[in-house]
C-alpha cells in the first residue's frame, strides 16, 4: 500500500517539478509539500475522511463569509441563521452574499461590487432582542464599491486579477470564504496520499491575526464609542494574553454561535483552568456574583466591540479581548479624539450594563471586593 502510494505521489510531483518548481523530491517516505507545489481542493474533498471534524466546523462562521445567492435562498442554508434579500432588490439583482452568519449581510451584484446605500445592510440581531433589519452601509445614496475584502474571506487569495473576472471583485481565490485549506494550505496532494503527505499545522496568533485585526496590531482602532470588529489580534497584543495563543482557548473547527449546541467545547481551556487563585477569590467574595451565575467572561469580555449593532452605551455584539480591568473611577476608555481603546477596559463597560444606578466612584471601590 505504501509503495503504491508514493509512486503515485511522486508521479504527481514529477511534471510539476520539471515545470519549473524548484522543490527536491528526497527519499523520505514521510512528505512536507509546500503549497506551492500541492494545489487547492476545497473542504468538501476533506470530508470523506475527516468526516466529524467537517461537520462540526460546518457549524462555524468559517465557511460563511462569501456565500452564492443561490445557496443563501435555501432556508437551510447556514445553520443557525436565514438572511433576507432587501426590499427593493430581487435576488436576481444580487450575486454573493458576504457573511450573514452571526452579525450582518452584504450584497455583491454581478460585476462584482457591493451594493451601498440605504437598506443594503441586514442586521441578524442573534441576541433576539429585536427583530432582524435592514439598515444602510456606508452612505445614505444608492450606490456601490469594490469588493476588496477577499484576503480575510476567501481561501488562497491572490491580490492580482480579478475573480471569474468581474472587475468589482479585487483580486482571485481558489474557494470562497475561510475554508480547511485557509489555515492548513492547499490539501490536493494530502487528499490523494494521506499517509505519505503531511498538512501544514500552524498554531501560531500570526495565522488567526492575519484576519482578526484592524490596521497595525499594536493599536486598537475604535469609532462611535466602541472598538471595531475584526481586531481580536490588536485587543490580545497589548495583554499578557498575547504570550498564550488563540487555540490554546480556542478550538478552530467549533463555532460560538449562540445557537451552536456544540458552543461550550469551542473553548477548550476556560478562564478558570488557569487562574486558580482569582477564581477561588471570586468564588469566596462577599460579594455573591458567583452564587447569581455571573461568569468570568460576563467581566472581562464584555461586548465593547461592535460589528453590526449596540445595545446599549456601553454594549455592542463583539466580546472584546482586552480582558485587563483598570478600576480607576477616571481612567478612560478611549483616546480624546475617540479613535482608538487604551488597552484595557473601563467600569463602565465592565459593569454598568448590570449596575446602570451606581456611579463610576462607587464602582471602583465594589472593583476592589469582586476577588477578594
Ligand atoms: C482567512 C481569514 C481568517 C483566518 C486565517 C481566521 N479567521 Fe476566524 N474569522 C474570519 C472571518 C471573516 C470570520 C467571520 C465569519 C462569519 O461570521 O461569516 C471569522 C470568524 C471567527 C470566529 C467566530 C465564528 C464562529 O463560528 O465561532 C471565531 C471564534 C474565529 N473566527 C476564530 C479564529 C481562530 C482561532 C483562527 C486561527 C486558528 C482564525 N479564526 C483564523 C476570518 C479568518
Ligand atoms: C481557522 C483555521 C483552521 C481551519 C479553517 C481548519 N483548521 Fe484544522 N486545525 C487548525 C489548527 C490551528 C489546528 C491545530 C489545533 C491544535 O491546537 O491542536 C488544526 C488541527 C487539525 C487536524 C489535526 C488535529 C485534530 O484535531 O485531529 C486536522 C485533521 C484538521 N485540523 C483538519 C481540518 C479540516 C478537515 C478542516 C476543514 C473541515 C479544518 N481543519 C479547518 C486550524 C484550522
Ligand atoms: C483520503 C483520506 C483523506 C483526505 C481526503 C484528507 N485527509 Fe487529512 N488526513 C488523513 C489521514 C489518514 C491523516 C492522518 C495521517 C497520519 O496520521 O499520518 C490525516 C491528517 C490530516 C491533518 C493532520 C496533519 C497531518 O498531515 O498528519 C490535517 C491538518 C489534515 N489531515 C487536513 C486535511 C484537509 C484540510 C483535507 C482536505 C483538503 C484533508 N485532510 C483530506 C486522511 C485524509
Ligand atoms: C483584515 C481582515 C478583514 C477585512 C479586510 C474585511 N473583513 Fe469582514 N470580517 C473579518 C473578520 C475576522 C470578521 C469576524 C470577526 C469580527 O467581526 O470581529 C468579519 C466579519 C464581517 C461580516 C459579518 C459576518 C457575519 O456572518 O455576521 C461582514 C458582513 C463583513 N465582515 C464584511 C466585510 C466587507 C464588506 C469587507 C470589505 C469592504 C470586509 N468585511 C473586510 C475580517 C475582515
Ligand atoms: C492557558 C492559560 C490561560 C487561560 C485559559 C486564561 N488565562 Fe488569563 N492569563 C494567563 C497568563 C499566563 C497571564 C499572565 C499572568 C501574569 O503575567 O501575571 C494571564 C493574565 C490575565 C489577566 C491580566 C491581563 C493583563 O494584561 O494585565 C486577566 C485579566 C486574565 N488573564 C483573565 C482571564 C480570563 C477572564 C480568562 C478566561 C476568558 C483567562 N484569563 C484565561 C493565562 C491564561
Ligand atoms: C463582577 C466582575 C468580575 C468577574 C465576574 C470576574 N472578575 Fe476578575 N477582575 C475583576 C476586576 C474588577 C479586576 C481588577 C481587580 C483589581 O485590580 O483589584 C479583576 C482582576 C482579575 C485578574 C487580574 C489579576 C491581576 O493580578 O492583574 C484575573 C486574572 C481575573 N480577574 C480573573 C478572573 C476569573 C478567572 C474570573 C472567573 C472565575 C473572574 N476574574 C471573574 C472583575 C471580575
Ligand atoms: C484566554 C482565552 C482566549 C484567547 C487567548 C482568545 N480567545 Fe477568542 N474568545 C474567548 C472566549 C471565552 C470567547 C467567548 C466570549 C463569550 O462568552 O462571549 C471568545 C470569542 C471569540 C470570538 C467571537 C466573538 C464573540 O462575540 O463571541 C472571536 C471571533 C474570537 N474569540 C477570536 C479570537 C482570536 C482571533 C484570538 C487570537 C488573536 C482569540 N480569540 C484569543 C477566549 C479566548
Ligand atoms: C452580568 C451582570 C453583572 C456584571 C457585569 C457585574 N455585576 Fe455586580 N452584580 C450582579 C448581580 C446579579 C448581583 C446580585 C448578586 C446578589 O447579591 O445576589 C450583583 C451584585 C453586586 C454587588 C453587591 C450588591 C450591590 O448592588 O451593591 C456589588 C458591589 C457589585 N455587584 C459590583 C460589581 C462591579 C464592581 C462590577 C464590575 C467590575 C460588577 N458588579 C459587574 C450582576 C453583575
Amino acid at each position: 500500500m505504501k509503495t503504491a502510494a508514493r509512486v503515485f505521489l511522486l508521479g504527481l510531483l514529477a511534471p510539476l517539478v520539471a515545470m519549473g518548481c524548484e522543490r527536491k523530491v528526497t527519499n523520505e517516505v514521510t512528505e512536507i509539500v509546500s503549497p506551492d507545489v500541492s494545489f487547492y481542493v476545497g473542504s468538501d474533498a476533506c470530508q470523506a475522511c475527516h468526516p466529524s471534524l467537517h461537520a462540526s466546523f460546518m457549524k462555524t462562521g468559517h465557511p460563511f463569509k462569501l456565500n452564492d445567492a443561490d445557496d443563501v435562498q435555501d432556508p437551510n442554508y447556514y445553520p443557525f441563521s436565514t438572511v433576507q434579500n432587501p426590499p427593493d432588490l430581487a435576488w436576481s439583482e444580487i450575486d454573493l452574499v458576504i457573511g450573514g452568519f452571526w452579525w450582518k449581510a452584504r450584497y455583491i451584484r454581478a460585476d462584482g461590487r457591493i451594493y451601498t446605500g440605504p437598506n443594503r445592510q441586514y442586521n441578524l440581531r442573534p441576541d433576539n432582542l429585536a427583530p432582524p433589519e435592514f439598515v444602510k452601509y456606508e452612505t445614505d445614496t444608492p450606490g456601490t464599491k469594490d469588493y476588496d475584502c477577499g484576503r480575510c474571506h476567501t481561501t488562497g487569495y491572490k491580490a492580482q486579477g480579478n475573480q471569474d473576472g468581474k472587475p468589482g471583485l479585487i483580486g482571485t481565490w481558489a474557494s470562497n470564504g475561510i475554508q480547511c485549506e485557509a489555515c492548513h494550505g492547499p490539501g490536493g496532494v494530502h487528499a490523494n496520499s494521506p499517509y505519505d503527505v503531511r498538512m501544514v499545522i500552524d498554531r501560531s496568533n500570526e495565522l488567526c491575526g492575519k484576519c482578526h485585526v484592524r490596521g497595525a496590531v499594536n493599536t486598537i482602532p475604535a469609532q462611535g464609542g466602541f472598538i471595531r470588529h475584526h481586531e481580536q489580534w490588536n485587543e490580545m497584543f497589548t495583554t499578557k494574553h498575547s504570550g498564550i495563543q488563540c487555540v490554546t482557548c480556542h478550538d478552530p473547527h467549533i463555532g460560538l454561535h449562540p445557537s451552536n449546541p456544540d458552543r461550550d467545547m469551542a473553548i477548550r481551556l476556560q478562564c478558570e483552568n488557569c487562574h486558580m487563585k482569582e477564581t477561588k477569590s471570586f468564588e469566596n467574595s462577599s460579594i455573591l456574583h458567583y452564587d447569581a451565575g455571573i461568569t468570568c467572561e460576563d467581566c472581562h469580555m464584555p461586548k465593547a466591540s461592535k460589528s453590526a449593532v449596540a445595545i446599549g452605551t456601553y454594549e455592542a455584539d463583539v466580546a472584546t479581548h482586552l480582558w485587563r480591568i483598570n478600576t480607576d473611577a477616571n481612567a478612560e476608555m478611549f483616546t480624546p479624539d475617540g479613535k482608538f481603546a487604551n488597552g484595557y477596559l473601563t467600569l463602565n463597560f465592565a459593569c454598568s450594563r448590570c449596575h446602570p444606578a451606581k456611579t463610576l466612584g462607587e464602582l471602583s471601590s465594589d472593583a476592589a471586593n469582586v476577588h477578594e
